[in-house]
């Protein structure tokens, strides 16, 4: 994929049933990783990316989530003599230009990606699942386009090796070898059923797309859980297009789940300097009760 990808996509629009009740009120993509939401680690990623748009893919009842980047001057005039509260205030919105469309019924991730077509237009564009949260620097975002540059034209999906048992809730591609950390697919299958999955690389949620996607996403049918698949889609797009699998460093945190979220919580949590001590002591205190 050439360099030049200025536009990401998050699709943000799912129920978050894993998280009742909270996600009652407050959309699972703003659940903090000790302090800052998700959604906040991949706009940074997108950020050092070189992407200059997001567009947020969010459904009816998820309003929290433009909330969250919009300006606030009442915040911003009583935090006026905190300048590191200041720069917390402000930091979600200034890393990009951040726009929204609205998935009005859930149809799965592809229809979600195709909800955001009008908004990417006729050019390459990332996609970002946000309960997908890899901490390393540089960002996965950035593996992928270094890793993909001699490759113009092409698509390219993130991907880690799971252990055999959990393949099955995940994309996953089939490959050959293409360079260090590089594969080229061959073929890719959403959610296999148990015992028949092609190998154990499992997709993680960065893709960067081609705007042939779109057309290929509207010739998708429905797939696994009756939804339109954005696996699918691409799977289709490689009748025209180049596919590659990115096996990034770093490590995949699962926000998509409350034992993910706490793991990610307390890792990071380790890493950071103002929270590190207390973290460990908080962890030494618990191991010892156990
Ligand atoms: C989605 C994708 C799947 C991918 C996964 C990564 O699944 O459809 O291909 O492996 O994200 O998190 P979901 O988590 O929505 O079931």
């Amino acid at each position: 994929m050439c360099a030049a990808v200025r536009k990401a996509v998050i699709p943000a629009a799912g129920l978050g049933t894993r998280f009742l009740p909270v996600t009652r009120s407050v959309p699972k993509e703003l659940l903090p990783i000790l302090d800052r939401p998700m959604l906040q680690y991949v706009v940074e990623e997108a950020a050092e990316a070189g992407i200059t748009d997001v567009i947020v893919v969010t459904s009816p009842g998820k309003e929290g989530i433009a909330e969250y980047f919009r300006p606030r001057p009442d915040l911003e005039t009583r935090l006026a003599d905190d300048a590191a509260l200041l720069e917390k205030v402000s930091s979600g919105a200034r890393l990009a230009d951040v726009s929204f469309v609205i998935q009005e019924e859930p149809l799965g991730l592809g229809h979600a990606v195709l909800t955001a077509r009008d908004a990417v237009g006729d050019e390459p564009f990332a996609v970002i699942l946000p309960d997908d949260i890899v901490e390393h620097t540089p960002g996965v975002l950035s593996q992928m386009l270094a890793a993909t540059a001699h490759a113009e034209d092409a698509a390219s999906v993130a991907v880690e090796r799971v252990p055999w048992e959990i393949v099955h809730n995940y994309g996953v591609v089939d490959t050959d070898p293409a360079g260090e950390r590089l594969h080229r697919v061959n073929g890719l299958v959403e959610k296999p059923p148990p015992g028949t999955a092609p190998s154990n690389l499992s997709i993680v949620g960065r893709y960067l797309l081609p705007p042939q996607i779109f057309d290929s996403l509207e010739r998708t049918p429905p797939g696994a859980r009756g939804e339109i698949q954005l696996t699918d889609g691409l799977a289709l797009l490689m009748e025209d297009v180049a596919l590659y699998a990115c096996e990034f460093e770093g490590v995949r945190y699962d926000g998509g789940n409350p034992m993910g979220l706490l793991r990610a919580s307390l890792e990071y949590a380790l890493r950071r300097e103002d929270t590190r001590a207390a973290a460990a002591d908080l962890i030494r205190r618990l191991a010892a009760e156990l």
